[in-house]
């Protein structure tokens, strides 16, 4: 693939348009061999398979965690409430501890289940793809957990926005 961009649009201009598609926002966790669990706020997640069952979600190379992220041998992913905007800001912050005053719980796959979710997927790692100055992380899930209420924070241009469950 060609390294120069032939693109028609500005950096800026992509990411607007790009941010005119609502997600859900969710924070992604892995245990590591020392320290604290990697722990990011994540909206590039999507499904991929039901059989065998596959998600998705893509890593910044640029990230501290990157290097632990695509090493993690498990990694779980957490759908935000629309009451867990907070958490989404703390997961997606560098600086300062991005666990303080969590809770949360080792799941059956080893890995932080945050607690009050809408919903978790445990993984096994199955691919990882080049993804620009991204790399494709698919998960194989092992376990799962999902509210039986609850709304969703979403993501839209550039904003949170709350929907009722
Ligand atoms: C709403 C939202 C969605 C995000 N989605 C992603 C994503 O899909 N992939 C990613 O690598 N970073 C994403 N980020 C940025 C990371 O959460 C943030 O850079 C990371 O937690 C910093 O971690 P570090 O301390 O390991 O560098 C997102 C941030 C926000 C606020």
């Amino acid at each position: 693939m060609e390294s120069k961009s032939a693109a028609s649009f500005t950096v800026k201009e992509f990411r607007a348009a790009l941010g005119q598609f609502a997600t859900g926002i969710t924070v992604v966790t892995a245990p590591t061999e020392e320290g604290p669990p990697i722990g990011i706020t994540v909206n590039s997640f999507s499904s991929v398979s039901l059989d065998p069952p596959l998600i998705l979600f893509s890593v910044a190379r640029t990230l501290k965690s990157f290097d632990a992220m695509i090493a993690a041998d498990a990694f779980s992913v957490n759908v935000l409430t629309s009451d867990q905007e907070e958490l989404s800001n703390q997961f997606a912050a560098s600086d300062g501890d991005k666990w303080a005053d969590v809770s949360w719980m080792e799941g059956e796959g080893g890995c932080p289940v945050l607690s009050g979710t809408l919903a978790t997927f445990e993984c096994a790692p199955w691919a990882q793809y080049d993804g620009g100055d991204h790399v494709i992380l698919v998960g194989e899930v092992r376990h799962i957990q999902s509210a039986d209420a609850g709304g969703a924070l979403v993501y839209f241009q550039s904003r949170y926005a709350h929907l009722a469950g």
